[in-house]
């Protein structure tokens, strides 16, 4: 088993169909391989926080913005706490599927201030050591997740996934990494398994 100094949090972020699960997965393989200590989450969590929301997701618009907010940030408070910060101290490599920087897009999308949303999070929620930001255009991740949504619904929300992604891209940040997501999976995989293994040669003791 490969030992570090310090738990890692790489976090896989952008839209409905970027390709956050299928390069999540390929990562949490390849490090498994490698010997390195990996666990997999994902936000929405399953706390009851997390159930409620995927429940309540069924019924569009049946939540205020605000509403969605809180469901989401009791969600993630649960998250740190009960999961992540018990990873890290046992210094395992973390695979996030989704985080604060979500809510930040799909919540300041709906017309909630992105940098409040932001501040409220960096106050509780733990610093991420890689972020990987898949970027593709709202109909072509959609295109590719089609079956999951009712045709008569998907106008309405890749007007909403565009403006989404316009708030991912503005992120900025020396752990921040902006992806080509319209490239082949395995070609994508690659670029991220280098820098992550850049990154966790530097913190390995
Ligand atoms: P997300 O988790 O971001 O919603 P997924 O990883 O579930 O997205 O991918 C959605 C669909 O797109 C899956 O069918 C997956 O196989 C496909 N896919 C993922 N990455 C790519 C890619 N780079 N090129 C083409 N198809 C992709
Ligand atoms: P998820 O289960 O990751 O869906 P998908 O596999 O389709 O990407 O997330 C469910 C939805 O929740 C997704 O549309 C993004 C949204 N979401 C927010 O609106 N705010 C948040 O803070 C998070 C974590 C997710």
């Amino acid at each position: 088993m490969t030992e570090l100094k310090k738990g890692v949090l790489i976090v896989f972020e952008g839209i409905d169909g970027a390709g956050k699960s299928t390069q999540a997965e390929i990562l949490l393989k390849k490090l498994d391989e490698l010997g390195y200590s990996v666990v997999y989450y994902r936000e929405p969590s399953e706390s009851k926080w997390g159930r409620e929301i995927k429940r309540k997701a069924q019924f569009a618009d049946s939540l205020t913005p605000q509403e969605e907010l809180e469901l989401f940030q009791k969600d993630r408070e649960e998250n740190v706490k009960n999961n992540l910060k018990p990873s890290l101290e046992r210094k395992e490599v973390i695979i996030l599927d989704r985080y604060y920087f979500s809510t930040i897009a799909y919540q300041g999308a709906k017309g909630i201030d992105p940098e409040s949303i932001r501040k409220r999070n960096e106050a509780f929620a733990v610093r991420p050591d890689l972020v990987f930001i898949l970027d593709v255009a709202a109909g072509q991740g959609l295109e590719r997740i089609e079956d999951r949504g009712q045709k008569d619904m998907l106008f309405e929300r890749e007007e909403y996934l565009v403006k989404v992604r316009q708030l991912f891209k503005s992120f900025q940040g020396d752990n921040i990494y902006h992806i080509d997501a319209t490239l082949s999976i395995e070609h994508i995989a690659r670029q991220i398994e280098n820098i992550t293994l850049e990154f966790l040669e530097s913190v390995t003791s």
